[in-house]
């Protein structure tokens, strides 16, 4: 009897979803609506489809060397043959990752002089790359956060911060941040809007080569950013996917960072291997916790755990070994200190060669901006139709926002690229 039945509703289930007289039954994503396209995927297409010998591809936010090619740094070779020579199993790491990386992440974050380090009070996992350490920050806060779950990002900031907070379960803000009139830092607005936040609020800071501006607060800019949100009993979210390669110096880099610990305010942090090792493609990262006691972080320790093994169960190994020996290895850490400023250099020199052939074009416009602007990216003040001209009238592609990335830049484009911009602006 149970058999005929369960018999009955699988010839049902069956007639369903077969093709009956030729036509095929709904599908289950017949209702699936089609989503927007990723605007720097468009700008590689647009790019690639382009006959132009001499176009130029400014949207990619990935370095590239003086030919214009992407660039693996010499030490991360060295370490990935080092890896390779020590022909390691492929076991699983533990959740939280590779030991060594993770203990070696935090003390280029939080510095060697660090007392939330040296109290043993840091609670830290690998992550999947600066995106994954956002993500597990997002959940974390989601789910222990006591006070309200919204986050105040700034405007504008890296596309893709609003999508990773929103599927954590956050509410999203925005604080002021970027001057169009001056292409510099809002800091009254940003201040007052830290000001205005309900008390405990949750907000995101860039510690350093803020995207898509390029424009960072000075020194002492932090220090008053730091009071405002000290005072507003409000809770800082670094995101520093970009250390070493601002100034050139991971230490001077991570001052935010450092500054509002030395505050007494205790951060949680997302940090990106990314860019600083070029290890874009391995996904090598980490989140953070700075916790009150060595016992709290142990109890933060145990929640993280919880939230990474339904995600992903444990991060790739490959990457985090090669960051691992970077930093652990006295010799290979001193080269990639060396090779993460040359990259740095290589950008500042590009910001300054653009500034000088616009000038020397005749452009009447201030270029100070550019120069002024740190890390990869530059926000040019270019409005949405210039960026079109820039497009198709003389193959450079970019973002519409009118932000270039830097790092496309070489000895071999600039004139032309400063031409084309000279053009489009006047
Ligand atoms: C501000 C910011 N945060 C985080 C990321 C995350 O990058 P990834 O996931 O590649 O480490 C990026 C990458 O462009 C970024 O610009």
């Amino acid at each position: 009897m149970l058999a005929t039945s369960r018999s009955a509703v699988r010839r049902a289930a069956s007639k369903q979803y077969s093709l009956k007289n030729g036509a095929r039954a709904a599908s289950a994503w017949s209702n699936v609506p089609q989503g927007p396209p990723d605007a720097i995927l468009g700008i590689t297409e647009a790019f690639k489809a382009d006959s132009n010998p001499e176009k130029i591809n400014l949207g990619v936010g990935a370095y590239r060397d003086d030919k214009g090619k992407p660039f693996v740094l010499p030490s991360v070779r060295s370490a990935e043959q080092k890896i390779v020579d020590s022909s390691l199993d492929k076991e699983y790491a533990g959740i939280t990752g590779v030991p060594a990386f993770a203990k070696a992440a935090a003390l280029l974050a939080y510095g060697p002089d660090s007392a939330a380090i040296k109290e043993d009070r840091v609670a830290i996992t690998q992550s999947i790359s600066g995106t994954g350490a956002l993500r597990i920050g997002g959940a974390f806060l989601e789910r222990f956060y006591p006070g309200s779950k919204t986050i105040y990002i700034p405007n504008p900031s890296w596309a893709n911060h609003t999508a990773v907070f929103k599927d954590s379960g956050l509410k999203v803000e925005k604080y002021r941040y970027y001057n169009k009139d001056t292409i510099g830092l809002d800091f009254d607005g940003f201040v007052a809007d830290i000001k205005a936040m309900p008390k405990g609020s949750i907000i995101l800071l860039h510690a350093c080569a803020h995207n898509p501006t390029g424009v960072d607060p000075t020194d002492e800019q932090w220090v008053a950013i730091a009071e405002a949100v000290k005072e507003g009993g409000h809770f800082p979210f670094f995101d520093m996917a970009y250390q070493g390669f601002a100034s050139g110096d991971t230490n001077k880099d991570a001052f935010a960072l450092r500054h509002f610990i030395k505050e007494g305010l205790h951060p949680v942090l997302a940090q990106s291997f990314a860019k600083n090792m070029g290890l874009y493609g391995e996904r090598v990262g980490a989140f953070s916790v700075v916790c009150g006691s060595a016992e709290e972080k142990k109890r933060v320790d145990s929640q993280l755990k919880i939230l990474v093994r339904p995600l992903y169960s444990n991060p790739p190994v490959h990457g985090a070994r090669i960051a691992s020996s970077i930093l652990n290895d006295e010799e290979l850490n001193r080269q990639w200190l060396g090779e993460v400023k040359d990259m740095a250099d290589r950008i500042i020199t590009m910001r300054a060669l653009l500034k000088d052939n616009l000038e020397k074009l005749g452009s009447k416009r201030d270029w100070s901006h550019i120069t002024s602007q740190i890390g990869m990216f530059a926000f040019t003040g270019l409005k949405p139709e210039q960026m079109d001209v820039l497009a198709k009238e003389h193959s450079v592609y970019a973002t519409r926002d009118g932000r270039i990335s830097v790092a496309g830049i070489t000895t071999g484009n600039v004139k032309r690229l400063a031409e084309a911009i000279y053009k489009v602006t006047g």
